[in-house]
């Protein structure tokens, strides 16, 4: 399969450098090398102060360094932007750099709120020839795409049940101070639209559109400790949910950031007409499938059968990794701007993914018809 790439440098400014920072600039760094064409310019990383910010060009190989998200926004040799900001930032900056016509790749979740992310899409939508690209790197597992293959291959039949969770411990501990993410402001949503997305958007690719759900919350450590006292905890610490698909199958949902030993459990299981498949990011190389009159379920290990592994390595249960994720989403999006196949979810998907997470949150066990959700609370 030839695989259309840019045949000129994409220019790349880079905002932010914490643990999807560091992410993007692998990415960047790497993309040309596992798929071809011309490697991309890295020509500006922007981060606050602006010695942190030159710090973390010279590291990440990057030409300047700038503490002025809104300079990479208008620099002249600047195409494409990485925005690993917190959440609270992704609307200026994404509406910002669609305006200045750049294209996009912004980590997830899209935005605070559903007008938000509403309005980011509508603006986006307005400006065809720039794509965008949301970071749901966890749908380009090699595994993961071969369980959606199965799937489309009728491996298992008709899909009748979606059992999903993503539980991760990292907010477990009640002596861990006060943060950012645990506000409207500053986060959005909490598990939901940390974790649970991440869930969302793997479920839609597996399962198709959703009906209607109902949901309810919790705030398992109301109060945090800061630095000027007690500060309370605005939003969900797990989420739990039942979902009706558009094609009549049904689905469980369960996201958690309080769940002590689960470091990365993004686990679901599909039930069809004709067999089954687990999958487990912690074991994030194999797949576990199951046929009608089979005794139980066999283990399919990543391995070159998968265009997307063999890109990076020859050799079967050699073992793919979560930064080799981020490669081939940048694969994707510059193969979308090279003129190649569109790229996703880019801001209208990523919106079908928000309305699902806020629906959750507001339903407080109320069932809602997904069509009819307009809340644009803040959770
Ligand atoms: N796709 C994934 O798997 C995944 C994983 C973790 C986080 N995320 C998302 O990535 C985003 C960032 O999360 P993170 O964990 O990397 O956070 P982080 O705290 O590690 O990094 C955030 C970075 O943004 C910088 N920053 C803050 N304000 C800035 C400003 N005004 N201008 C320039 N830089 C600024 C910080 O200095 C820091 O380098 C969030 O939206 C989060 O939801 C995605």
């Amino acid at each position: 399969m030839t695989t259309i790439m840019p045949e000129k440098p994409l220019g790349v400014a880079l905002i932010g450098t914490g643990f999807m920072g560091k992410c993007h600039a692998l990415a960047w760094r790497n993309v040309a090398a596992v798929f071809g064409g011309a490697h991309p310019r890295l020509e500006l990383l922007c981060d606050t102060p602006q010695d942190k910010a030159r710090a973390f060009a010279a590291q990440f190989g990057f030409a300047r360094a700038t503490a002025d998200w809104q300079e990479a926004v208008r620099d002249p040799a600047v195409d494409v932007l990485s925005i690993t900001v917190p959440n609270g930032l992704h609307r200026p900056i994404a509406e910002a750099a669609l305006a200045a016509g750049k294209h996009l790749w912004l980590e997830k979740p899209m935005a605070l709120t559903l007008a938000d992310a509403r309005a980011m899409a509508r603006l986006a939508s307005r400006h065809p020839r720039q794509v965008t690209i949301l970071g749901y790197n966890y749908t380009r597992a090699p595994a993961f795409q071969a369980a959606v293959e199965m799937l489309r291959q009728g491996v298992i039949g008709t899909p009748r049940s979606f059992r999903g969770v993503y539980d991760e411990d990292y907010s477990a501990d009640p002596d861990l101070p006060w943060h950012w993410r645990m506000t409207h402001a500053g986060g959005g949503l909490g598990a939901l639209g940390d974790l649970g997305c991440h869930l969302v958007s793997q479920m839609l690719q597996l399962m198709g559109d959703v009906e209607d759900l109902s949901a309810i919350t919790q705030i398992a450590i109301p109060e945090r400790r800061a630095p000027d006292g007690m500060k309370p905890v605005e939003n969900e610490d797990s989420a739990l949910a039942m979902i009706r698909f558009k094609s009549g199958a049904q689905g469980s949902f369960a996201t958690s950031r309080v769940a002590r030993g689960r470091k990365c459990r993004l686990q679901w299981e599909v039930h069809g007409s004709d067999g089954s498949i687990v999958f487990d990011q912690e074991n994030m190389n194999e797949l576990w499938v199951h046929r009608a009159g089979e005794a139980g379920f066999t283990r399919h290990l990543t391995g070159p059968e998968q265009p997307d592994f063999s890109a990076f390595c020859p050799a079967p249960g050699h073992n793919f990794g979560f930064n080799e994720q981020k490669v081939i989403e940048a694969r994707d999006l510059c193969r979308a701007i090279a003129g190649g196949p569109a790229c996703g979810p880019d801001f209208a998907e990523g919106l079908k993914i928000e309305r699902i997470i806020h629906a959750m949150a507001a339903s407080e066990g109320r069932t809602i018809r997904l069509e009819d959700f307009e809340n644009d609370q803040t959770a």
